[in-house]
């Protein structure tokens, strides 16, 4: 086991890496706006260090009108004003690459804000240069009235909205004020392709890929088909099959061409990961036959995954067959559009801390939301009426005893609830934001001041203690971060109990991983005689700093995580 395992296996970086996702807005407030900052970033990636992730991924800080949060981006080459400079976005490419840690930025492929110049320009005149940058249709006859066919957007209603000024209709897959690009126009396509070369010359180390499953739309404009279906993860479309207007063939093939594209840059390599929906033997076509397409891509489905062993089993079961060699699995189980994973761990600090013992131990990269790491309660107490995100004010109609159902299903309808600012300690504004700021830009969560970093950094049996012993021990095990994974027969009873091995090897080295989760209430035997006679063995468990040998018979607590390592003489 040594901690410069990179040196030592050819397993390509970004399938042995650690993802920490920061929302730029929600992080750290350098300047006392009330809004985090790319200041900010720097200033804490010492923590992020600490803690042990090894790449950080960051929400947009473009320029945009902030109507959707970056998510509409009006300069895809500059910085929004309130996140800094593109001095210092540079600064923070550099100072993480000083600390050994990767960037990967959020690109934005499928629309633009409708104040980006090429929509100005696009929605002034039916004869305009940049007309067909966007998907612009004539409605239904008889009179035009009528959206020019049945699509619905990911929100539902209509994805059509209509332009008096020219008497057409573009085309959202999302909100209204981002119009989708049209990639049928090969300028669009070169022009984005060249924004994705900028910003991996300028020192990105990848992407991930905001909603890459609408890029193409269906060419023959004919309507969805109908379906009773409610939506879901596999198909965000509303009363209907988004057959033409979600991942459509020439989306997979797009995939290889973009690959291509970030694969020009070798000097280190970098990656994509795409934001993705549908089941997962589906979104393996988005990294291409012989995985030649997108690195990565998220695979949502752990979202709504009951948190027992026997489910667990089966969704690494799924995902080993699905994304097996040389495909690679992701697990996701927040982010900035989701309820905050402690919801479904019903508000458990036990069940976060095995959370973290399966997420560093599976082979597959694992995606951490800021704050979770800290077991943060998902933020209930957000006014609906006085929502910062856009989609609040659309859902607003949804009674509100549904809400619960919805975010059981891992929806959520006022994405402020995951985004309060990162509480670092039990001082002012939690120290997210400077003393002297007048406000924050959004509510400081309501358990700042008992679950925050610096008081957790001081107690071992924290969230934050669990997390950080988990991502040092997956980095520096080979059999961990880049071994294979069987499952095993549980030692003990499968209801309660998931195990699997982890197994490295290659011509100088042999180092094999046993992992037991004890997704339960109570106490459980675990019959280790094989393991307890290796020499050189040794138990890690998520609960404490110290390896143990192995007992004979080891009793592992409730909801505690144990991995044995061993490394074989070669
Ligand atoms: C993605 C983003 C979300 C954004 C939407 C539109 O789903 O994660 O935050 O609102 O796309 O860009």
């Amino acid at each position: 086991m040594n901690d410069t395992n990179n040196h030592r296996c050819d397993l390509p970086w970004w399938k042995r890496t650690t993802v920490y996702q920061i929302y730029p807005r929600s992080f750290y407030d350098r300047n006392g706006d009330g809004i985090g900052d790319l200041e900010g970033v720097i200033d804490r990636l010492d923590y992020l260090q600490w803690l042990g992730v090894e790449t950080i991924w960051l929400s947009p800080f473009f320029t945009s009108p902030q109507a959707d949060f970056g998510y509409d981006i009006s300069d895809h080459f500059g910085v929004a004003p309130e996140y800094g400079s593109l001095e210092e976005c540079q600064r923070l490419f550099d100072e993480a690459h000083a600390r050994g840690m990767k960037v990967v930025l959020d690109m934005v492929l499928n629309h633009t804000s409708d104040q980006h110049p090429w929509f100005l320009e696009s929605r002034s005149s039916r004869d305009n240069p940049y007309r067909d940058f966007y998907i612009w249709r004539d409605g239904r006859k008889p009179n035009g009235a009528a959206p020019p066919n049945n699509w619905s957007s990911m929100l539902g209603g209509s994805g059509w909205n209509y332009d008096p000024q020219t008497d057409q209709w573009y085309w959202s897959s999302f909100l209204p004020f981002q119009p989708d690009l049209n990639y049928r126009n090969p300028m669009v396509k070169s022009a984005m392709l060249d924004v994705v070369r900028h910003w991996l010359r300028a020192g990105a180390d990848g992407f991930r890929l905001d909603i890459f499953n609408a890029i193409y739309k269906d060419a023959s404009f004919a309507n969805n088909p109908r379906s009773l279906r409610i939506p879901s993860e596999d198909n965000p479309a509303f009363f209907q099959r988004a057959l033409r207007t979600q991942n459509h063939p020439d989306t997979f093939a797009f995939a290889l061409e973009l690959r291509a594209v970030v694969d020009e840059f070798k000097d280190p390599p970098r990656f994509v990961v795409g934001e993705v929906f549908g089941p997962p033997e589906l979104l393996r076509q988005y990294c291409g036959p012989s995985g030649d397409g997108l690195n990565l891509v998220f695979l949502f489905e752990s979202l709504r995954t009951p948190f027992r062993a026997s489910a667990f089993r089966e969704l690494v079961r799924n995902f080993e067959s699905t994304f097996a060699e040389p495909l690679h699995p992701t697990y996701v189980f927040g982010n900035h559009d989701r309820p905050r994973q402690m919801e479904r761990l019903r508000d458990d600090p036990r069940r976060a801390r095995l959370l973290a013992a399966f997420q560093m131990t599976v082979r597959g990269v694992p995606f951490i939301y800021y704050g979770d790491e800290l077991g943060l309660a998902h933020h209930h107490g957000m006014q609906r009426d006085a929502a910062r995100d856009p989609m609040a004010a659309r859902f607003r109609f949804i009674p509100k005893f549904l809400l619960p159902l919805l975010r059981k299903r891992g929806i959520l309808t006022n994405r402020d609830e995951c985004r309060s600012p990162m509480p670092w300690h039990d001082g002012a504004h939690a120290g997210f934001a400077p003393p002297g700021t007048r406000s924050t830009w959004l509510p400081l969560h309501p358990q700042s001041s008992i679950k925050n970093v610096a008081q957790q950094t001081k107690d071992s049996t924290s969230v934050l203690s669990a997390y950080r012993r988990m991502l040092h021990l997956r980095r520096s095990s080979l059999a961990l971060s880049s071994g294979r994974l069987e499952l095993l027969d549980a030692p003990a009873d499968p209801n309660k109990v998931l195990a699997y091995r982890r197994v490295y090897e290659d011509a100088n080295v042999r180092e094999t991983a046993e992992v037991f989760l004890n997704f339960s209430n109570s106490e459980v035997g675990l019959d280790l005689r094989d393991l307890h006679s290796r020499p050189g063995v040794r138990l890690h468990s998520n609960l404490h700093d110290e390896p143990t040998m192995p007992k004979r018979r080891h009793l592992l607590r409730a909801w505690e995580g144990a991995v044995v390592l061993t490394d074989h003489p070669a």
